[in-house]
């Protein structure tokens, strides 16, 4: 090969390596292997290896190695990165909505609903396609160079792809690390004894600052684009939405919650969707941004001293605030797990008022060093249980240690610790109250049989009366003896009685989840239903039968043959299918036309919760992604889709309609 040959082979495996990077990191839709991958790149090293002249910055072989930095050189940003103004309640929310659409009389707005990542912001300038610079925000005026570090993120495009791209472009969004990251991290630096991150936030900004790149390189920096700064050549887009759809077709990761929204009311729905989902994303964030959607809206807006009047950060109420921990007392779990729970002095977190949180199990008092009489940080993220952060040790002056009770609280039993394992557990079985009831409360809870209006309290007094000793007995309870009950009359009760007799129409997987098998979760629960279609082949299921399942292994098929071996188990069995209980039909056919289909649900449906949608599904053997990749089949989209409609037609995904979703769950005999 001459250098010519070699140049223009360098340049195609650039071209084709960027394009692999694309669909691996911004689609999530890799086409290639890894092994197919790391040969392509093997074969650029070779290439430069003969001729290191044609070895350039933007080379994917260049992104580590890089030598260490002295310090950083100070960049100043040409378009300012200015910071956003915040809107703490609704109210705010409204009025910064209402003096917009009066200043540009415009009633209808349209914005684009953003996350707001919790990280630091960068600008990437790339020339000619090539990512030629890299900067922090600094004081929005001027930033630091960290170029070298940026570069190392494999998320970030070091050559953007597509048509029109603009000879000039900064691209601007966050640095950040994802939850899983940020553990991984810290276990990593404990087990180096190095520095222990105190959140996502301060790690992600930690790594971005190290004067090393190849100590920057070994961090799970991730990133996420939401706008440009400066640009020359012709950017022909009218709207910011457009802008973000852009910036994904060039190559760089853009958030896949954004959305164009109109009017306030959209607004406000928006809000309140991503805070319910803010537990479940995989990353830290703490608000939602709005932008007015229209550029030339956006410029007749302006700006305030530091920040944009054409955008919003409307944020969450902090999730963190510091207390202090009065009393550590334990609580037995429905399998005797016993947990530890902090009481603490009241305090409000992110709008509720928390008195208790988790502590986990000894081995996380320890880690955390926690002890009684401690000031802590204590965090609540959406609907998950409360929890003990850290321990402020600078406040810390008389504490105590907590001991793990030898006997159980409730019934006296032995508490042990099973060889091996973190959690200590009370053996009195279900002669335990306590065990008792958490497994009633956890065969009415709302993802098993669901029967409303069965709480902690009405379960302690029915066991305690011995009304109930285990859940067959709900089904032989009388509305004359409920209603006698404290916080009873005789409508709850006879509501109550209701709830429990339409709860025997019920699926094979929800049914079996109920039982609390030990480790049989939802999906487990599904997967047995899904493949043994009754509760009779379940039963009789050889350990090796259940194993050969894909979500089974060897312990959880021990805890379900055990389960039904044992007579008491059996006997209850036997109660609750004479009482009535009963499988959906569907769950007893053989095979399902859905069998392995892949489906994603956007918007809102009108007749239908996607929550439903996705178990009626799930319970005819689909499979329910969140996101579009190739491999996805349909795309059930109801109002407001989000990008995932737009995705769906770049990858010719079909798209179904309610009413089409609809008539497909009519013809496998799903009735609403
Ligand atoms: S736009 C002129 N969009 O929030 C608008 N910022 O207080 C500038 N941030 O420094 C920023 N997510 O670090 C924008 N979707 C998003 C964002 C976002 C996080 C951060 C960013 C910025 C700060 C503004």
């Amino acid at each position: 090969m001459n250098l010519e040959q070699a140049r223009r082979e360098v340049k195609k495996l650039h071209k084709i390596i960027s394009q692999h990077n694309y669909q691996y990191y911004v689609l999530d839709d890799p086409e290639i292997s890894d092994t197919e991958y790391d040969k392509l790149l093997k074969k650029l090293i070779e290439i430069e290896k003969d001729f290191p002249i044609l070895i350039t910055s933007n080379s994917p072989t260049q992104r580590v190695g890089a030598t260490p930095l002295a310090e950083f050189k100070e960049v100043e940003h040409v378009v300012p990165m200015l910071s956003l103004a915040n809107a703490f309640d609704k109210d705010e929310m409204i009025r910064f909505y209402e003096r917009i659409a009066r200043e540009l009389n415009d009633k209808n707005l349209s914005f684009s609903g953003e996350t707001k990542l919790d990280g630091l912001a960068v600008s990437i300038f790339y020339k000619n396609s090539i990512l030629e610079t890299a900067s922090t925000r600094g004081d929005g005026f001027t930033g630091e160079d960290v170029t070298q570090n940026i570069r190392t993120i494999s998320q970030i495009p070091l050559n953007l792809i597509g048509k029109s791209i603009p000879d000039n472009l900064e691209v601007r969004g966050e640095v950040f690390i994802t939850h899983r990251g940020f553990v991984n991290l810290n276990n990593k630096q404990k087990k180096q004894d190095q520095k222990i991150f105190a959140n996502p936030r301060n790690a992600a900004a930690g790594s971005l600052r190290q004067l090393d790149p190849k100590i920057t390189s070994e961090r799970p920096l991730s990133f996420c684009a939401y706008g440009i700064g400066d640009y020359k050549g012709s950017l022909q887009l009218t709207k910011h939405t457009q802008i973000l759809n852009q910036l994904q077709h060039w190559g760089l990761p853009i958030s896949s919650e954004s959305k164009e929204l109109k009017g306030l009311e959209m607004c406000l729905e928006y809000y309140n969707d991503i805070t319910d989902k803010r537990s479940q994303l995989a990353y830290d964030i703490d608000g939602v941004v709005f932008k007015v959607n229209n550029i030339d809206q956006q410029k007749t807006l302006g700006f305030v001293s530091r920040s944009p009047r054409w955008a919003i950060a409307y944020k969450f109420l902090p999730s963190e605030e510091i207390t202090q921990l009065i009393d550590i007392e334990v609580q037995v779990g429905r399998t005797g797990t016993i947990t530890p729970v902090a009481r603490l002095k009241p305090v409000n977190v992110a709008g509720a008022k928390i008195n208790n949180a988790t502590l986990h199990n000894l081995d996380e008092i320890k880690r955390k060093d926690i002890k009684i009489g401690d000031w802590v940080y204590i965090r609540r993220a959406g609907d998950v249980i409360p929890e003990v952060v850290r321990v402020i040790k600078e406040k810390r002056t008389n504490v105590k240690e907590f001991k793990m009770p030898n006997t159980c609280p409730i019934c006296g039993s032995d508490i042990k610790r099973q060889e091996g394992k973190t959690a200590f557990i009370c053996v009195g079985g279900l002669s335990c109250s306590a065990q008792k009831n958490q497994a009633i409360l956890h065969f009415s809870s709302r993802k098993a049989m669901n029967i409303d209006g069965l709480g902690e309290k009405i379960v302690i007094q029915l066991t305690g009366g011995r009304m109930v000793n285990n859940i067959a007995d709900l089904f032989s309870l009388e509305q004359k003896k409920l209603s006698k009950l404290d916080r009873m009359g005789d409508k709850s009760a006879s509501k109550l009685i209701q709830a429990i007799k339409s709860c025997r129409s019920t699926t094979l997987a929800r049914f079996i989840y109920a039982l609390g098998i030990p480790e049989v979760g939802e999906s487990t629960a599904r997967a047995l239903a899904n493949h043994f279609h009754t509760l009779e082949n379940i039963q009789e299921s050889t350990i090796d039968k259940l194993e050969s399942i894909s979500d089974i292994g060897p312990i959880v098929a021990k805890n379900i043959q055990s389960f039904f071996s044992q007579k008491n188990n059996i006997k209850i069995i036997e109660k609750l299918l004479l009482a009535g209980i009963n499988f959906n039909n569907r769950q007893l056919s053989n095979e399902s036309s859905l069998d392995n289909l892949s489906f994603v649900i956007t918007g809102s449906l009108e007749s239908i919760t996607r929550e439903k949608s996705k178990e009626i599904l799930l319970s005819l053997g689909a499979k329910v992604g969140s996101s579009i990749s190739k491999n996805t089949n349909y795309l059930i989209c109801g109002n407001n889709p989000g990008s995932k409609y737009e995705k769906a037609i770049q990858l010719n995904i079909k798209i179904l309609d309610e009413t089409s979703f609809l008539k497909i769950l009519k013809k496998e005999g799903v009735t609403l």
